[in-house]
Formats: structure tokens, C-alpha cells, sequence
């Protein structure tokens, strides 16, 4: 419980819109930060007024009614002028910093396609064969295209110190650019109540230099390490068996299926089931034994397993690296 509560505030404390680490999201920063220091200048300017009124004209006992004015140009000139100039200097910014961040995508090739699944995320990387889950690993200083959709309800991408929200839809893409600044790890969560386990779909970005991206790419393009030690076999032929396959896909093997995460690599990701707990063998065995335990709601069935073939597909799925 303590485990999961650190992890849970780790995870906040780094979701700010206020430490931007794209160039999408300091156009974003920036306008919010205006935005409230305008606000702060009217609320202290009215309050400083109101004051200032209140003390000033505080009615006395005996006092006659005062001065009635009416129609004062100046006055009604400031009044109107000050915040239309106000409202009119923010809509031109911020249409500028829009097309800054949501610049059409055209026919593009994007270079991630990121899909939304109930509780978690698939990415696959087009023209190299690469699909990944929850953990997305993009190069630093380039703009690369991200396009979304949905393969069930609506939900909502939000990596806050990389940009914008993205809606996913299901028969719909939508398309996000993003400029990463510096290399590192951004966590994010889907920003749209998507059903259970809506709370357990978190993001993570781990944003890499040129050079180790494409390392990363081409490792993750290729099929799934052949298992080597006994057990780890006995576990691939389980998996077989127990038609794993049906959802899951391990290139390489006959297991092709598209419903659940592609498994291919899943030992080299930090993180399982969308950012609920790191990936260890202990995290795996207790996911393999009660999934419903785990993360009620789940789409993964409760397969009744031994305790040998549990260990055996532990084996197995831990080496996918
Ligand atoms: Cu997916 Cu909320």
C-alpha cells in the first residue's frame, strides 16, 4: 500500500504545467503565466479600489446624501477600453500560440500511432515494426507527429510538461506535434473518465537523444529473444496453449493477438499494467495469478494456472526483453 502511495506522488509531483519541456508546452506556459499575472493585476486593482472606497466614503452619522455623477466619459472610456484592448491582445496571442502547437497535420506519416485501450496505451512506430505499451520513447530536439485514436470509448492523452491534452476517439485520429527540449522521463495520465480503472492508464514518456532512439527503435523492431532456459520454454508452450495469443502478440511466435498489449518486449519496460507497478517477477506472478485482483475491471481473464505453469510462464514473459 505504502509502495503504491510513494509511486502515486511521484507521480504528481512531476505532472506540471509549469516546468514545460517541449516548445509546445513553453508556447503554453508562457500564455498561462500571462494570463495570470493579468488576472492578479485586475484582482488587485479592483480590490485596491474597493478599499480604497469603502474607507474613504464610509458613511458618517449625519452626513447628507452625496454628489450623484452621472455619464463620466473618461471613466466609461477607460472602463470599456482597458479590457477590450485586454481581451483583445490575449485573443491574438493566443490564436498565435495555437497555431504554434496544433499546426495541421496534413497527410503526414505520423511517427508514432499512440491508441487508447481500456487501461492502457499502444504504441506503434509505422515503416519499423516496433509496437510498445504505456512506455512511448521519443528522440529530444525534433518535432516529431503523434496521431491518436481509440480502439473502444473516448480517451484523453495528457503528458502536461510536454503540451496539450488530445482527445482519442474511436474511428477518429487526431494529431499532436511535439518538440522535446531535453532527454528524460515524462509521466502523464489519460485526462478523459474512460470507465474502472480510468486512474491506472498513465503515461510515460521517456524522451532519448538522437543516436539512443534509434537504438532503442531498432532493438524494438526486432521479434521476441528466443527463451533459452527450460523453464522459460515450458512457459513459451504454455502460453501457446492457453491461448495467450488470442490477445496478446509476441513476434516472432505464433501469438498474434491485437487486444492486449504486444508483449514482444515487455521485460525491457520499467512499468506494467499503464504505470500501476514497476515490472518484476513478483508484480507478474501475482498479475498471472488474479488479474481481477490486480486491477479489477481488466480485460485479462482469470486463467486457473498451476503454480508450476505460473512460474513457468513468469519465466518466460520476465525474458522478453
Ligand atoms: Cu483512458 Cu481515462
Amino acid at each position: 500500500m505504502i509502495l503504491v502511495l510513494t509511486h502515486i506522488n511521484t507521480i504528481f509531483l512531476s505532472l506540471s504545467i509549469f516546468q514545460p519541456a517541449s516548445s509546445q508546452a513553453d508556447h503554453i506556459a508562457t500564455l498561462t503565466n500571462y494570463f495570470i499575472v493579468a488576472a492578479a493585476f485586475i484582482l488587485l486593482v479592483v480590490t485596491g479600489l474597493l478599499i480604497y472606497v469603502i474607507l474613504r466614503f464610509k458613511a458618517k452619522p449625519g452626513d447628507a446624501e452625496p454628489r450623484q455623477v452621472r455619464r463620466n466619459k473618461k471613466v466609461e472610456a477607460v472602463m470599456i477600453g482597458v479590457p477590450f484592448l485586454m481581451v483583445a491582445g490575449f485573443f491574438i496571442y493566443t490564436i498565435n500560440v495555437m497555431q504554434e502547437v496544433h499546426p495541421p497535420a496534413g497527410n503526414q506519416v505520423p511517427d508514432v500511432i499512440v491508441t487508447g485501450h481500456q487501461w492502457w496505451w499502444e504504441a506503434s512506430y509505422p515503416g519499423t515494426g516496433a509496437v510498445t505499451a504505456n512506455e512511448i520513447h521519443l528522440p529530444v530536439h525534433k518535432k516529431v507527429l503523434l496521431q491518436f485514436s481509440s480502439s473502444d470509448v473516448i480517451h484523453d492523452w495528457w503528458v502536461p510538461e510536454l503540451g496539450p491534452k488530445m482527445d482519442m476517439m474511436p474511428g477518429r485520429k487526431t494529431h499532436l506535434w511535439l518538440t522535446i527540449n531535453e532527454p528524460g522521463v515524462y509521466e502523464g495520465a489519460c485526462s478523459e473518465f474512460c470507465g474502472e480503472q480510468h486512474a491506472w492508464m498513465r503515461i510515460r514518456v521517456v524522451a532519448q537523444r538522437q543516436d539512443e532512439y534509434e537504438r532503442w527503435l531498432q532493438q524494438k523492431s526486432q521479434p521476441a529473444q528466443e527463451p533459452q532456459h527450460p523453464l522459460a520454454l515450458k512457459g513459451e508452450a504454455i502460453f501457446n496453449l492457453a491461448t495467450c495469443g488470442n490477445c496478446h502478440t509476441i513476434r516472432g511466435t505464433a501469438a498474434q493477438g491485437q487486444s492486449g498489449p504486444d508483449l514482444t518486449h515487455f521485460a525491457s519496460r520499467t512499468e506494467m499494467l499503464a504505470g500501476m507497478m514497476p515490472t518484476t517477477e513478483d508484480n507478474l506472478r501475482d498479475w498471472l495469478t488474479d488479474p481481477q485482483q490486480v486491477k479489477p475491471g481488466a480485460h485479462m481473464p482469470r486463467f486457473i494456472f498451476e503454480q508450476d505453469s505460473i512460474n513457468a510462464l513468469v519465466a518466460y514473459i520476465s525474458g522478453l526483453k
